[in-house]
């Protein structure tokens, strides 16, 4: 045996969990390693292995987890630097801290030591305090490091959980949206219906009285003529108001097509904007679905309230064609641009509404815009199978 103990100055006071650590003992020499038991034990230690062969380590530091390994560095067959490079192959929160006895004094082989992997180090013949302090000192910081180390994953459980659930709550909003946008789809349907055939045949009802009326004592009463030229008048205008209010709601011309309605937008955009259009689109009607052709219209109509009301653009030219069961749509201006970083989500809803009427489908929308250089908005909505439609 080459060491010599050296009485115990002081005790070594440990916490009361530090002597659940699990401790393996590395060393050649059968007599150290019943040498260290000894030391370890009476301070409360019991859970310690010992192991003559430093080839049987890395097993059974993969079968057991040790918080601290006491590791001697000469040895044959393996030294205790090859055990330490044999270890780093285990997942590092499993690695036990290492604590390395050595009989070498040499300060560079010391540092070698440190730097291969050991956490600390005592120089043999060892003094029995020193050891002890040592050995709970590291045994403290690994518990630490465990317990941190719970603590996190306790964190990130926590984290997932909490994403998770924010992630279902987003989607549930999402639908709940998508089903309200419906609703309300529906009901601007109906409303625009009844609202055009219900004001406008008894608007047309009164017309033909006026009519009939003029006629029957126009010619005997100049002054009923004209108050009749007037009552007409003034139908003809609330037949025109009505129409636009249904229009306004859900224009008819949606019924003929995405192609059409698009067509009749972009003319009216034009005369009102001054700013000409240009429409590709095939000759025939895409083959839509209702939804999917007024969610596309919808898209188009804020692209344009947007270009109206932003853009300053010389003019607009918007794309429409159906590829690879896809619909696709762009609309480009050659106005002012702006940054669609800048925008601030949950400020304004028309880029984000275009957004989730495209997400509704499982499509998407994308904005390419900078300051100066104009803004194309492109989106693209997946077509249900044809038997769909
Ligand atoms: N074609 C465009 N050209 C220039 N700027 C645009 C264009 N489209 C959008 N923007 C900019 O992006 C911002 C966000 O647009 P978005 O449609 O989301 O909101 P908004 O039009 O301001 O308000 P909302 O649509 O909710 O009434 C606009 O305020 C505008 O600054
Ligand atoms: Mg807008």
């Amino acid at each position: 045996m080459n060491e010599v103990m050296r009485p115990l100055s002081e005790p070594v006071h440990l916490q009361a969990d530090a002597v659940s650590a699990s401790i393996l003992l590395v060393d050649d020499e059968q007599s150290n390693l019943t040498l260290l038991q000894r030391s370890l034990e009476p301070c409360g230690y019991a859970r310690l292995v010992s192991a003559a062969d430093p080839r049987t380590v890395f097993s059974l530091c993969l079968a057991h987890r040790f918080d601290l390994l006491i590791l001697d560095l000469n040895m044959p067959h393996m030294t205790g630097f090859q055990v330490m490079r044999q270890l780093r192959e285990i997942n590092p929160e499993n690695l036990p801290l290492i604590l390395v006895v050595t009989a070498q004094h040499d300060q560079d082989y010391r540092i070698r030591a440190l730097r291969e992997g050991a956490a600390d180090f005592v120089t043999k013949p060892f003094q029995l305090d020193e050891l002890l302090a040592r050995v709970s000192n590291l045994v403290q910081a690994r518990l630490s490091q465990k317990n941190m180390l719970v603590q996190n994953q306790l964190l990130e459980a926590g984290v997932r959980e909490r994403t998770e659930e924010l992630f279902r709550s987003r989607q549930l909003i999402r639908e709940l949206a998508a089903h309200r946008e419906n609703i309300r789809e529906e009901e601007r349907a109906r409303m625009a219906r009844e609202i055009h055939d219900e004001f406008g045949q008894y608007l047309t009802a009164l017309r033909m009285d006026t009519a009939l009326l003029n006629i029957k004592f126009g010619a005997d009463n100049p002054a009923l003529k004209q108050h009749l030229a007037n009552m007409k008048q003034t139908i003809d205008t609330t037949i025109g108001v009505v129409r636009n209010l249904a229009t306004a709601l859900r224009p008819g011309v949606l019924d003929m097509g995405l192609v059409s309605a698009a067509e009749w937008l972009l003319a009216g955009f034009e005369e009102r904007t001054g700013i000409p259009y240009r429409l590709h689109a095939p000759h025939e009607e895409l083959l839509l679905d209702n939804e999917r052709a007024t969610a596309a219209f919808r898209i188009l109509q804020e692209a344009l309230t947007n270009i109206t009301r932003y853009a300053q653009a010389g003019e607009v030219d918007v794309v429409i064609q159906s590829a690879e069961g896809e619909l696709l749509m762009e609309v480009r201006d050659d106005g002012v641009g702006f940054d669609p970083g800048l925008v601030r989500e949950g400020k304004t809803f028309g880029l984000l509404g275009i957004r989730e009427r495209a997400l509704m489908f499982g499509g998407e929308s994308k904005i390419d815009s900078e300051p100066g250089a104009g803004t194309t908005l492109s989106v693209r909505i997946p077509l249900p199978g044809r038997n769909a439609l």
